[in-house]
């Protein structure tokens, strides 16, 4: 019988197979793009192996495609129509629940599944990774903590796998407001795996979160061969690091890595990569910084896609970039779209964790970014308002989500709202004393305000 390297049983999985599914996995734990090459050979060597199709399924969900998804789900039906879940492992059958959820839309029920399986088997680096994913694409910050931390002492400090796992722990840690512990974790990860880019992003978000924008400059700069290409996550480190400069003031230096690194011509049109174009030239747009004709481009791009209802948080950085590109009609065109899929799925599939996601956040945040572009404040202001400490339900990390925060923040300000803008910026100036932003949105305010005042001499 053939086994993994922690003894876990492979149904249905020979020698040659699982040796590619190590590999495998070892790829998805670094985010390298030859997990989809060895995941393929799992399947070449051992068609029926129950763990190479779980991993299959997976990998045909983490990019958050529809497309992708589509596909996973009919070779993942497939598979289940030829091997019956009796055959498999307790641990298999749960891999099999929560891959068929998440191919189903059931994110929740997937990440429930997940952390099921990590209490009985702590060491399957395939589950606590996905879970992890699943954990961040539902904004659930204490899951992305305790998750990996639940399991972490089960493992063995010497396992090669250690070290990425301390990684995403450090994430975790960041997300649920563990700073220094995150940077901590963070830089132990990446000690001992220099290209554990995952890892070096959970530093990343580390500094980002306490506004040391020259850190993070010179750690991404420090070691930009161990992540600024050739991994799933360049793109979004990129973005990081484009933050980081944009706190700066320097908005050429801003254009000129989202040209080289972020969107250009020869970007993919893959959404994990358009939305993080998006939620840059946002925040450019809200400082009111010309950005050429980027927008139109990458309102193209997105238009290009042509996305159905999938995942809200995509859907939130489309209609910035249509917004962005002055394009209100394709917004509402998106808009109408996801509000008639609400109305005919919303009610029979309240399991769908993109229905409340859609519903809650994703459509007030859309129809706000549209009053934001047509000049309607205090509309953006009362659509944000309700929902600003609940964003992290439809997905991302504080960093992505800060975007709409931003927005709130400036409605308030272009809205007269001066006490609400007031209250929004002195809790953000508590929490980040050194943000730049901040500091000139407050030093706009005092304008704001003092010009307000009736002038008592008349
Ligand atoms: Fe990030």
């Amino acid at each position: 019988m053939t086994t993994d390297r922690h003894a876990q049983t492979m149904t249905y999985t020979d020698a040659d197979a699982a040796r590619h599914y190590e590999k495998a996995l070892d790829h998805l734990l670094f985010f390298r793009e030859e997990v989809v090459a060895e995941a393929g050979a799992v399947l070449a060597a051992s068609p029926r192996s129950a763990m190479g199709h779980v991993l299959q399924a997976y990998l045909g969900v983490l990019g958050t495609e529809e497309k992708d998804a589509a596909e996973a789900a009919g070779a993942f039906a497939a598979y289940r129509a030829d091997v019956p879940d009796a055959d498999l492992t307790p641990r298999e059958r749960l891999h099999v629940t929560a891959a068929a959820h998440w191919l189903d839309g059931e994110l929740h029920r997937a990440a429930d599944v997940l952390a099921d399986l990590a209490v009985a088997y702590p060491r399957d680096a395939l589950a606590l990774a996905v879970g992890h994913q699943l954990d961040f694409f539902t904004g659930d910050a204490v899951l992305l903590r305790d998750r990996v931390g639940g399991a972490l002492s089960a493992w063995d400090p010497d396992d090669p796998h250690y070290g990425l796992l301390r990684g995403m722990y450090a994430f975790g840690l960041e997300e649920a407001g563990h700073y220094a512990e995150a940077e901590q974790a963070g830089l132990d990860a990446v000690g001992r795996n220099p290209r554990d880019v995952w890892g070096i992003h959970a530093v990343v978000h580390s500094y980002e979160m306490r506004g040391r924008y020259e850190d993070g400059i010179r750690f991404l700069d420090d070691r930009a061969d161990d992540w600024a290409s050739g991994n799933y996550l360049n793109v979004h480190n990129w973005w990081h690091y484009a933050l980081y400069v944009l706190e700066t003031g320097r908005t050429d230096r801003v254009l000129a890595v989202y040209d080289t690194a972020v969107h250009h011509q020869e970007s993919s049109d893959a959404a994990m990569e358009l939305l993080d174009a998006a939620a840059l030239l946002w925040r450019l747009y809200l400082a009111g910084a010309d950005t050429g004709e980027r927008w139109p481009a990458l309102a193209d791009a997105w238009a290009r896609r042509g996305d159905g209802a999938h995942y809200a948080f995509n859907d939130v950085h489309a209609v910035m970039a249509h917004v962005g590109a002055g394009r209100v009609a394709d917004a509402e065109r998106l808009i109408g779209d996801r509000e008639a899929w609400l109305r005919a799925t919303g009610t029979g599939r309240p399991d769908l964790s993109n229905v409340a996601m859609t519903a809650e956040i994703g459509l007030p945040v859309c129809r706000a970014l549209v009053a934001y572009g047509q000049g309607r404040y205090a509309d953006a202001v009362d659509l944000l308002l309700p929902l600003r400490r609940r964003l992290h339900t439809f997905g991302g990390s504080h960093a992505q989500r800060d975007a709409v925060q931003k927005t709130l923040v400036e409605a308030a300000l272009r809205a007269g709202r001066h006490d609400l803008a007031r209250t929004l910026l002195s809790e953000r100036v508590s929490l980040r004393p050194r943000c730049p932003y901040d500091q000139d949105a407050w030093a706009r305010l005092a304008r704001l305000a003092k010009e307000a005042r009736p002038d008592p001499r008349t």
